[in-house]
């Protein structure tokens, strides 16, 4: 495929004019919304509503004219489609590290102290591993950790008070079947626990349809809220009412504006909010989630899911053909991929500079450290084309066989890779 074969394919393709609901630089390619999604077109003036009028006019008056306190639950009826769940079950705080916090302290209670085990992956994002280990800790348990997905089942013991899977691999882009792992958990008698970071709004999720327990996710990746959007945390109906999430703040009290002196839980999900919502970054998030609106009228879920396995195929295949040396660590089998394509460069070849010399060039990926290092291309079907894939695998090709990236000012490296 040449760029002029991919400009053509991206103009039959109906989804290719939400690309216009964002802003995208001139001359990038950018291929890297599985970390910080593109720039909704309407967010800036709508947040800058948020802050002139909401704020600077209605001033307090706001939480209640211009609804701010019903954000993080009117966000979630938003987004619950999106996961597979219902209206009223999803709310939207805090970062996902703290959802997680308070999951699987959530999760560890209902097992009664019988169990303490959380079962995951040492593979999977740091943030998870870290939260594990200290809610095992503080429940007296341990976090077990299997290699490779393979060696989940035989930890699925009498011991697995809770099994936590990052549904796609930040690392890889390995997709799990949450609907089999999940019932796997259950049959063990565990419970199970998913980080759906780099799914959500990119590949269809089935939470109910899954029977999963719990469920976080970012804002900032493929949803587009914006830096350090807020996230998003699912409980699943059958456990309302047994447990209290830990962070006990006045927000999800049953009756927060009676400030009573004792802690009485909200029902469902309302009492996983903590404190205060961000109500600007909230708004960012809010207008973000038109575009899904849009999408919905243009086949949905299924119809960015089939962009996304076109993209990331036609990705894989032209980095094996034109890159020398490439190893691709994203599994081919469309079931088991995310949005994202990983791969591997020979030793002798630094991927760190290699990525530094492609943004310079305006191509966006990242770099992510380990063994082996990879370098990652996230494709966002809302506005990456066919046309990025041949700009981007052209580049790539050009500075590996030509040694370009070789140089000073791309082998240094900055603190966020
Ligand atoms: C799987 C996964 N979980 C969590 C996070 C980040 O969590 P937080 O938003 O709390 O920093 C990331 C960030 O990339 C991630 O990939």
């Amino acid at each position: 495929m040449n760029l002029e074969d991919a400009k053509r394919l991206d103009a039959a393709d109906p989804l290719h004019p939400l690309r216009e609901l964002f802003t995208l630089p001139e001359g990038v390619t950018y291929l890297d919304g599985n970390s910080l999604g593109a720039l909704p077109k309407a967010t800036p003036e709508r947040v800058r509503r948020a802050v002139e009028q909401e704020w600077g006019e209605g001033l307090i008056r706001s939480w209640n004219s211009a609804g701010w306190i019903d954000l993080p639950r009117r966000l979630g009826d938003r987004l619950a489609p999106w996961l597979g769940a219902r209206p009223g079950e999803v709310l939207v705080a805090d970062s996902t590290s703290v959802n997680l916090y308070k999951v699987l302290h959530a999760a560890l209670q209902l097992q009664q102290g019988q169990r303490r085990v959380i079962v995951s992956e040492r593979s999977n994002f740091p943030t998870d591993n870290y939260i594990a280990q200290s809610v095992a800790r503080a429940h007296g348990g341990e976090l077990v950790l299997a290699e490779r997905p393979e060696d989940i089942p035989p930890l699925l013991d009498e011991r697995c008070a809770v099994l936590m899977l990052t549904h796609v691999n930040y690392r890889t882009g390995r997709m799990h079947d949450m609907g089999l792992l999940t019932r796997w958990a259950h049959q063990a008698g565990a419970l199970a626990v998913w980080d759906l970071a780099h799914s959500a709004g990119v590949v269809p999720i089935d939470l109910l349809g899954s029977a999963a327990d719990f469920a976080i996710g970012c804002g900032y990746k493929y949803l587009n809220g914006g830096p350090g959007a807020p996230a998003f945390v699912w409980m699943h109906p059958r456990h309302e009412g047994q447990v209290w999430q830990p962070l006990t703040g006045w927000l999800g009290h049953a009756s927060p504006f009676d400030f009573d002196s004792e802690y009485q839980p909200a029902p469902g999900i309302q009492q996983y909010q903590c404190g205060t919502p961000p109500v600007l970054a909230m708004t960012a998030l809010d207008t973000a989630l038109d575009v899904f609106d849009v999408v919905q009228k243009l086949g949905g879920i299924k119809a960015l899911r089939n962009k996304s396995l076109a993209l990331t195929e036609a990705f894989i295949g032209a980095v094996e053909e034109q890159v020398p040396g490439a190893v691709i660590a994203t599994p081919r089998e469309a079931a088991l991929r995310g949005s994202q394509v990983s791969f591997a460069l020979p030793r002798q070849v630094d991927g760190y500079a290699v990525m530094q010399a492609l943004i310079a060039r305006g191509v966006i990926g990242d770099f992510r450290a380990g063994d082996p290092e990879l370098l990652r291309f996230g494709f966002a079907p809302l506005y990456s084309g066919y046309a990025d894939v041949v700009t981007a695998v052209d580049a790539l090709a050009d500075i590996v066989t030509t040694g370009s990236w070789n140089a000073p000012e791309f082998t240094n490296r900055s603190k966020v890779t």
